[in-house]
């Protein structure tokens, strides 16, 4: 299999383009290095640093294409910056996603899977929240993954293009950016380790939907093998709410720190509740999450108290 992926020197794009590599895939990586490195991207992959939305892609396309999987993983994803300025939030993830559309519809790609995120339904009514349920996202971040999705489905279904949404939940692991969506477990573990209070900003009652970013790799490739509509959404989280209260318990117990958090005010723009239904995808792609909470936080732990984790957070 041919795949670009964008966004492929950050997170959770870096961890999906050696999972494709290592089953023998070709792997292209588009990441103009905003937030992610230039060493996260796998040696084995052909690499362009260029931004999604620069008339330059094309040229990608053109010396690398065509390909059977177009894997959309750039983004600002700063739900806190893009509150204050929404711009470069919606140029980078907007204009961007329709520049990177245009060209894998005029270069005949197989398929747009696009890294979408459980901020497009806001504060859901219904929860576990399936993915019928209303788009009503409260952030700028939110509204730009709600476009996003709209686009594409446009494209699907005027440009014979055919795509995926995959709503992630919260994505953690090792390398995990203090400032992304899970970076609270980031935060919360890399304190604990070194003896410093966290700050838990509001009750510590709001909930998140975590999912290991192995997971979600497996959820992607789920996708790049066996999705088969012209455009479908799916779910990528466990079905499982943790509060950040009952997280900070568990990685008390995992950590072997005492003390109890400080609580400030809750900050504007995150969601208060969130838990996804996983049954679509696991009906139609036959994936389902297979890390536990207490596992995956196992291996954060125990990858920042061996220090083997790339200086993610801090160098950024
Ligand atoms: N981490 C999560 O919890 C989470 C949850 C839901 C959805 N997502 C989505 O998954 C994707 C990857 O997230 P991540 O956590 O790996 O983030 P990340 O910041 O680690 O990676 C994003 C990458 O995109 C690159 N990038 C940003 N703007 C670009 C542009 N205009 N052109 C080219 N490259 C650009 C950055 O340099 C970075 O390497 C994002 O689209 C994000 O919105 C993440």
């Amino acid at each position: 299999m041919r795949v670009l992926i964008t966004g492929g020197a950050g997170f959770i794009g870096s961890t999906l383009a050696r999972a494709h590599l290592e089953r023998g895939d070709r792997v292209t990586v588009v990441d103009s290095l905003v937030t992610g490195r230039r060493d996260w991207a796998p040696a084995g992959a052909s690499f362009h640093q260029v931004s999604v939305g620069d008339p330059e892609l094309e040229r990608v396309f053109e010396s690398d294409g065509p390909f059977d999987v177009v894997s959309h993983h750039a983004a600002l994803k700063d739900v806190r910056r893009a509150l204050i300025d929404p711009g470069p939030d919606a140029e980078a993830n907007i204009l961007g996603t329709l520049n990177l559309l245009r060209c894998a519809a005029a270069h005949k790609t197989g398929r747009v899977i696009f890294a979408s995120s459980a901020a497009v339904y806001g504060d859901a009514a219904e929860r576990p929240t399936p993915e019928g349920a209303p788009m009503a996202p409260i952030s700028p971040y939110g509204i730009s993954k709600t476009a996003c999705e709209h686009y594409l489905s446009f494209f699907a279904h005027n440009r014979g293009l055919p795509a995926v949404a995959l709503r992630y939940g919260t994505v953690y692991g090792p390398a995990a950016a203090e400032e992304s969506e899970a970076g609270v477990i980031t935060i919360f573990v890399k304190r604990m380790l070194a003896g410093t209070r966290p700050t838990v900003f509001g009750n510590g009652e709001q909930t998140r939907d975590f999912v290991h970013v192995d997971d979600v790799v497996s959820g992607n490739l789920a996708a790049a093998d066996h999705a088969s509509a012209p455009w479908a959404v799916y779910n990528v989280a466990h079905g499982v709410e943790t509060s950040l209260n009952q997280l900070y318990r568990l990685l008390r117990e995992q950590t072997g720190y005492q003390d109890a958090p400080e609580y400030l005010d809750r900050k504007p723009g995150e969601v208060l509740l969130n838990c996804q239904d996983p049954t679509r995808i696991r009906q139609e792609l036959g994936w389902q999450a297979r890390l536990s909470m207490r596992e995956g936080l196992a291996s954060v732990v125990a990858a920042y108290r061996a220090e083997m984790v790339p200086a993610s957070a801090g160098a950024r």
